[in-house]
């Protein structure tokens, strides 16, 4: 039994507990923060374990959803086996995998070293940033924070500059990768590259001409695009896996594509009602997206 799985899906099952309570109290922080506890103990692991262990134990979460309803002998050309059936930690219980999986243990496992290096810092770099990112905005450059949150701005948009940086060459070998979508997974990847590097950017110019308050959207945009990026790529996994296993690869091309700027999208709808909300009641703009619903 693979208990680091196990105890994985524990750890998603409470943080929906802490969501949905959340969602009743209308203030996020709670939600926020387990988020990037886990977002650190997931990608902390490449670290401590190195790739191939840690993306064996990535594939493995999913193959129990990419297998649901399957018999013994049934496949689908979403599915793959892999070589002695070491993507996965489940052992003889689950012998196919999805195929993008298959791909991405084979690349990090037999690949050359700098590709994992590339990997160590685009995961590194984009970590650290998730963190920092809403400590930034819970503190925002007024009054005696402003000296700290211009610091760690700006430490921020080099790690991240790194990381998708190291993330675009990753996603340049990817029209070879017929598994993850070929062409359209590396456009995709560098599209989602543009989502995410675009709004840090345009965030990073707002404040550079002085205007804080369109500094502040492009930022939240950001962050949105961020928690696409990372989480709900990976959500979307878990239901587009089962559903759209008659094609190889539409479910993976649906992630790279969609995740970030439905990432924005959600941002944007969320701020616009903190907005709203504020008006209306004519308090202070807030200022933090941890504590408005
Ligand atoms: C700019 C948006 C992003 C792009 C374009 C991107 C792209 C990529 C690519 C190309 C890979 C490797 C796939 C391969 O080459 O076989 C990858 C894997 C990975 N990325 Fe990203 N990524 C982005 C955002 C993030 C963020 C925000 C995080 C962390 C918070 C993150 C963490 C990871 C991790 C941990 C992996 C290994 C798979 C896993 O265990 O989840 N990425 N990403």
């Amino acid at each position: 039994m693979p208990y680091d799985v196990l105890t994985m899906y524990g750890a998603i099952l409470v943080w929906i507990a802490v969501w949905l309570r959340d969602a009743r109290r209308g203030s996020y922080g709670p939600t926020v923060a387990v988020g990037i506890v886990l977002t650190l103990i997931l990608n902390g692991r490449y670290l401590i374990d190195g790739a191939a262990d840690s993306i064996a134990f990535f594939v493995s979460l999913y193959d129990v959803f990419d297998n649901l309803g399957l018999g013994a002998t049934d496949t689908a050309p979403a599915l793959a086996t892999c070589a002695d059936n070491a993507c996965s930690l489940w052992g003889e219980r689950y012998l196919q995998h999805s195929s993008w999986g298959v791909a991405f243990h084979e690349r990090f496992s037999a690949g050359p070293a700098w590709r994992r290096t590339l990997l160590t810092v685009h995961l590194s770099c984009n970590s650290i940033v998730f963190a920092l990112m809403h400590y930034q905005l819970a503190r925002t450059g007024h009054g005696t924070h402003r000296t700290v949150h211009r610091l760690i701005g700006r430490a921020s948009f080099a790690l991240l500059t790194a990381g998708t940086l190291a993330a675009v060459l990753l996603a340049a070998e990817h029209g070879a990768v017929a598994a993850y979508g070929g062409d359209l997974a590396k456009y995709g990847f560098w599209f989602m590259s543009l989502c995410v590097y675009g709004c840090a950017v345009r965030g990073v110019w707002t404040i550079r001409s002085g205007d804080a308050e369109l500094h502040r959207i492009w930022m939240v945009r950001f962050v949105g695009a961020m928690w696409g990026s990372f989480w709900l790529f990976r959500a979307m996994l878990v239901v587009t896996g089962p559903l759209l296993r008659q094609w190889e690869t539409v479910s993976i091309l649906c992630s790279i594509w969609l995740s970030a700027p439905a990432g924005i999208a959600i941002a944007e709808w969320l701020r616009r009602r903190w907005d709203q909300r504020a008006a209306a009641s004519s308090v202070a703009m807030p200022r933090t997206a941890l504590s408005h619903g």
